[in-house]
Protein backbone atom coordinates (compact mmCIF):
# COMPACT_ATOMS: atom_id res chain seq x y z
CA UNK A 1 0.00 0.00 0.00
CA UNK A 2 1.22 3.69 -0.55
CA UNK A 3 -0.10 6.58 1.53
CA UNK A 4 0.47 10.13 0.44
CA UNK A 5 -0.44 12.89 2.52
CA UNK A 6 -0.89 16.67 1.28
CA UNK A 7 0.08 18.88 4.27
CA UNK A 8 1.33 22.46 6.08
CA UNK A 9 2.49 20.26 9.22
CA UNK A 10 4.76 17.75 7.41
CA UNK A 11 6.97 18.17 11.19
CA UNK A 12 4.08 16.55 12.77
CA UNK A 13 4.01 13.00 11.12
CA UNK A 14 7.34 11.49 12.12
CA UNK A 15 7.25 10.81 15.93
CA UNK A 16 3.78 8.63 14.84
CA UNK A 17 5.20 7.07 11.50
CA UNK A 18 8.47 6.22 13.44
CA UNK A 19 6.86 4.38 15.93
CA UNK A 20 5.20 0.76 17.11
CA UNK A 21 3.55 -1.20 14.63
CA UNK A 22 3.52 1.41 11.75
CA UNK A 23 7.41 2.00 12.22
CA UNK A 24 7.32 -2.06 11.97
CA UNK A 25 5.12 -2.17 8.45
CA UNK A 26 6.98 0.90 7.14
CA UNK A 27 10.21 -0.87 7.80
CA UNK A 28 8.88 -4.45 6.51
CA UNK A 29 7.62 -2.83 3.30
CA UNK A 30 4.25 -3.49 3.77
CA UNK A 31 3.20 0.50 3.79
CA UNK A 32 4.70 3.66 1.79
CA UNK A 33 3.99 6.47 3.74
CA UNK A 34 5.16 9.92 2.00
CA UNK A 35 4.42 12.99 3.64
CA UNK A 36 4.48 16.38 1.47
CA UNK A 37 4.61 19.98 2.46
CA UNK A 38 1.22 21.04 0.54
CA UNK A 39 3.58 24.69 0.39
CA UNK A 40 5.65 23.49 -2.33
CA UNK A 41 3.20 23.49 -4.92
CA UNK A 42 2.05 27.14 -3.70
CA UNK A 43 2.01 29.69 -6.96
CA UNK A 44 2.50 32.36 -4.30
CA UNK A 45 6.04 34.09 -3.78
CA UNK A 46 5.49 33.84 0.19
CA UNK A 47 4.05 30.35 -0.24
CA UNK A 48 0.59 31.12 0.87
CA UNK A 49 -2.03 28.28 0.46
CA UNK A 50 -4.46 30.26 2.15
CA UNK A 51 -6.93 33.22 1.15
CA UNK A 52 -10.30 34.92 2.44
CA UNK A 53 -13.46 33.17 2.18
CA UNK A 54 -16.02 34.62 -0.42
CA UNK A 55 -18.45 36.49 0.81
CA UNK A 56 -16.84 37.41 3.84
CA UNK A 57 -16.50 35.91 7.55
CA UNK A 58 -14.08 35.21 9.73
CA UNK A 59 -10.75 33.03 9.02
CA UNK A 60 -9.06 32.06 6.13
CA UNK A 61 -10.07 29.01 3.82
CA UNK A 62 -7.47 26.63 2.08
CA UNK A 63 -7.10 27.52 -1.91
CA UNK A 64 -7.47 24.92 -3.83
CA UNK A 65 -5.20 25.30 -6.64
CA UNK A 66 -2.21 23.52 -4.44
CA UNK A 67 -4.15 20.51 -3.81
CA UNK A 68 -4.77 19.83 -7.60
CA UNK A 69 -1.15 20.53 -8.54
CA UNK A 70 -0.08 18.17 -5.97
CA UNK A 71 -2.65 15.62 -6.69
CA UNK A 72 -1.14 15.75 -10.24
CA UNK A 73 1.89 15.36 -9.48
CA UNK A 74 1.39 12.26 -7.14
CA UNK A 75 -0.44 11.07 -10.11
CA UNK A 76 2.33 11.06 -12.60
CA UNK A 77 4.47 8.96 -10.04
CA UNK A 78 2.40 5.61 -10.16
CA UNK A 79 0.46 3.70 -12.86
CA UNK A 80 -3.05 3.37 -10.61
CA UNK A 81 -5.19 5.21 -9.54
CA UNK A 82 -5.04 6.59 -6.28
CA UNK A 83 -8.37 7.14 -3.67
CA UNK A 84 -8.50 10.75 -2.21
CA UNK A 85 -9.83 11.36 0.91
CA UNK A 86 -10.69 14.50 2.35
CA UNK A 87 -10.67 15.25 6.02
CA UNK A 88 -13.15 16.86 7.03
CA UNK A 89 -15.64 16.99 9.90
CA UNK A 90 -18.68 17.15 7.15
CA UNK A 91 -17.22 13.48 6.16
CA UNK A 92 -18.53 10.03 6.11
CA UNK A 93 -17.48 8.76 10.10
CA UNK A 94 -14.41 6.40 10.44
CA UNK A 95 -15.58 3.50 12.01
CA UNK A 96 -14.04 -0.19 11.71
CA UNK A 97 -15.94 -1.06 8.61
CA UNK A 98 -14.79 2.09 6.95
CA UNK A 99 -11.34 1.35 8.32
CA UNK A 100 -11.30 -2.27 6.89
CA UNK A 101 -12.76 -1.04 3.39
CA UNK A 102 -9.98 1.80 3.33
CA UNK A 103 -7.55 -1.00 3.85
CA UNK A 104 -7.82 -2.72 0.75
CA UNK A 105 -7.14 0.22 -1.21
CA UNK A 106 -3.73 0.20 -2.64
CA UNK A 107 -3.09 3.59 -2.85
CA UNK A 108 -4.36 6.80 -0.58
CA UNK A 109 -3.75 10.38 -1.12
CA UNK A 110 -4.77 12.26 2.13
CA UNK A 111 -5.94 15.59 2.16
CA UNK A 112 -5.19 17.79 5.47
CA UNK A 113 -7.43 20.87 5.95
CA UNK A 114 -6.19 23.76 7.91
CA UNK A 115 -7.89 27.06 8.85
CA UNK A 116 -11.19 27.22 8.42
CA UNK A 117 -11.40 24.34 6.05
CA UNK A 118 -10.69 23.90 2.42
CA UNK A 119 -12.32 26.01 -1.05
CA UNK A 120 -15.31 23.35 -1.53
CA UNK A 121 -14.03 22.46 -5.17
CA UNK A 122 -11.36 20.01 -3.78
CA UNK A 123 -14.12 18.33 -2.06
CA UNK A 124 -16.32 18.07 -5.79
CA UNK A 125 -13.51 17.71 -8.01
CA UNK A 126 -10.87 15.98 -6.63
CA UNK A 127 -11.53 13.80 -3.10
CA UNK A 128 -13.18 10.58 -3.75
CA UNK A 129 -14.35 10.77 -0.37
CA UNK A 130 -14.38 12.60 3.08
CA UNK A 131 -14.13 11.18 6.32
CA UNK A 132 -14.31 12.74 9.65
CA UNK A 133 -12.98 10.76 12.84
CA UNK A 134 -15.91 12.15 15.30
CA UNK A 135 -18.56 14.95 15.99
CA UNK A 136 -15.88 17.67 17.22
CA UNK A 137 -13.44 19.88 15.51
CA UNK A 138 -9.77 20.01 15.75
CA UNK A 139 -7.67 22.34 14.14
CA UNK A 140 -6.00 20.79 11.44
CA UNK A 141 -6.28 17.70 9.41
CA UNK A 142 -3.40 16.35 10.12
CA UNK A 143 -4.18 14.44 13.32
CA UNK A 144 -7.10 12.72 11.47
CA UNK A 145 -4.76 11.65 9.03
CA UNK A 146 -2.68 9.61 11.58
CA UNK A 147 -5.76 7.75 12.96
CA UNK A 148 -6.44 7.09 9.50
CA UNK A 149 -3.28 5.96 8.63
CA UNK A 150 -2.81 3.63 12.03
CA UNK A 151 -5.94 2.06 12.06
CA UNK A 152 -5.63 1.25 8.15
CA UNK A 153 -2.02 -0.01 8.30
CA UNK A 154 -2.29 -2.20 11.68
CA UNK A 155 -5.16 -4.25 9.48
CA UNK A 156 -2.49 -5.01 6.74
CA UNK A 157 -1.53 -8.60 6.62
CA UNK A 158 2.04 -8.86 8.26
CA UNK A 159 1.64 -5.98 10.40
CA UNK A 160 0.45 -6.85 13.91
CA UNK A 161 2.80 -9.81 14.99
CA UNK A 162 -0.29 -12.40 15.97
CA UNK A 163 -2.55 -12.35 13.05
CA UNK A 164 -5.63 -12.84 15.12
CA UNK A 165 -5.47 -9.63 17.11
CA UNK A 166 -7.27 -7.58 14.44
CA UNK A 167 -10.19 -10.40 14.00
CA UNK A 168 -10.72 -10.57 18.06
CA UNK A 169 -10.77 -6.46 18.44
CA UNK A 170 -13.60 -4.20 18.98
CA UNK A 171 -16.22 -3.60 16.37
CA UNK A 172 -15.92 -7.07 15.20
CA UNK A 173 -19.53 -8.28 14.74
CA UNK A 174 -20.90 -5.29 16.52
CA UNK A 175 -19.14 -6.24 19.38
CA UNK A 176 -16.86 -4.36 22.15
CA UNK A 177 -14.08 -6.72 23.07
CA UNK A 178 -14.24 -9.07 25.74
CA UNK A 179 -11.87 -7.89 29.35
CA UNK A 180 -8.85 -8.86 28.90
CA UNK A 181 -6.44 -9.82 32.07
CA UNK A 182 -2.77 -10.42 33.01
CA UNK A 183 -0.80 -11.00 35.78
CA UNK A 184 -0.94 -10.66 38.71
CA UNK A 185 -3.33 -12.82 39.62
CA UNK A 186 -4.61 -10.78 42.34
CA UNK A 187 -4.16 -6.80 42.91
CA UNK A 188 -6.34 -4.34 45.54
CA UNK A 189 -9.04 -7.28 46.19
CA UNK A 190 -9.79 -8.07 42.48
CA UNK A 191 -9.32 -11.65 41.15
CA UNK A 192 -8.68 -12.84 37.72
CA UNK A 193 -11.52 -14.15 37.13
CA UNK A 194 -10.63 -18.42 38.03
CA UNK A 195 -12.05 -19.46 34.01
CA UNK A 196 -8.95 -17.65 32.43
CA UNK A 197 -7.08 -19.50 33.99
CA UNK A 198 -8.36 -22.81 33.95
CA UNK A 199 -7.02 -23.57 30.27
CA UNK A 200 -10.28 -24.93 29.26
CA UNK A 201 -10.47 -23.49 26.05
CA UNK A 202 -14.18 -23.81 25.33
CA UNK A 203 -15.12 -22.60 28.48
CA UNK A 204 -13.06 -19.45 27.96
CA UNK A 205 -14.02 -18.75 24.41
CA UNK A 206 -17.86 -18.86 25.84
CA UNK A 207 -16.88 -16.88 28.64
CA UNK A 208 -15.54 -14.21 26.22
CA UNK A 209 -18.45 -14.02 24.12
CA UNK A 210 -20.89 -13.84 27.22
CA UNK A 211 -18.70 -10.93 28.38
CA UNK A 212 -18.21 -9.30 25.23
CA UNK A 213 -22.01 -9.37 24.65
CA UNK A 214 -22.66 -8.00 28.29
CA UNK A 215 -20.16 -5.04 27.67
CA UNK A 216 -21.40 -4.19 24.58
CA UNK A 217 -24.87 -3.82 25.62
CA UNK A 218 -23.86 -2.45 29.12
CA UNK A 219 -21.73 0.16 27.09
CA UNK A 220 -22.48 0.68 23.56
CA UNK A 221 -26.04 -0.56 22.75
CA UNK A 222 -25.98 1.64 19.93
CA UNK A 223 -23.50 -0.75 18.18
CA UNK A 224 -26.50 -3.15 17.27
CA UNK A 225 -28.93 -0.73 16.24
CA UNK A 226 -29.04 -0.96 13.13
CA UNK A 227 -30.02 2.71 12.11
CA UNK A 228 -25.91 3.50 13.50
CA UNK A 229 -24.17 0.52 11.42
CA UNK A 230 -25.04 1.50 7.86
CA UNK A 231 -22.03 2.36 6.10
CA UNK A 232 -23.62 3.80 3.11
C1 LIG B 1 -10.82 24.05 12.10
S1 LIG B 1 -11.19 22.75 10.97
C2 LIG B 1 -12.38 23.51 9.93
C3 LIG B 1 -13.77 23.36 10.46
C4 LIG B 1 -14.81 23.94 9.54
N1 LIG B 1 -14.83 25.38 9.58
C5 LIG B 1 -16.19 23.41 9.93
O1 LIG B 1 -16.88 24.09 10.68
O2 LIG B 1 -16.52 22.28 9.54
C6 LIG B 1 -9.77 22.70 9.95
C7 LIG B 1 -9.48 21.33 9.34
O3 LIG B 1 -9.31 20.36 10.35
C8 LIG B 1 -9.68 19.10 9.87
N2 LIG B 1 -10.66 18.53 10.83
C9 LIG B 1 -11.15 19.15 11.92
N3 LIG B 1 -11.97 18.33 12.60
C10 LIG B 1 -12.01 17.16 11.93
C11 LIG B 1 -12.68 15.93 12.12
N4 LIG B 1 -13.50 15.74 13.16
N5 LIG B 1 -12.46 14.93 11.25
C12 LIG B 1 -11.64 15.11 10.18
N6 LIG B 1 -10.99 16.27 9.94
C13 LIG B 1 -11.16 17.28 10.79
C14 LIG B 1 -10.23 19.29 8.47
O4 LIG B 1 -9.22 18.93 7.54
C15 LIG B 1 -10.54 20.76 8.44
O5 LIG B 1 -10.44 21.30 7.13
Amino acid sequence: MRVDVLTLFPEMFPPVLGASIVKRAIAKGLVRVEVHDLRDWSRDKHKKVDDRPYGGGPGMVMRPDPFFDAADDLRKQEVGKPHVVLLSPSGKRLTQPEVERLAKKPWLILLCGHYEGVDDRVRAGLADEEISIGDYVLTCGELPAMVLVDSVVRLLPGAVGDERSPKEESFRDNLLEYPQFTRPVEIRGMRVPEILRSGDHVRIGKWRRLNALRRTFSQRPDLNDESSNSSD
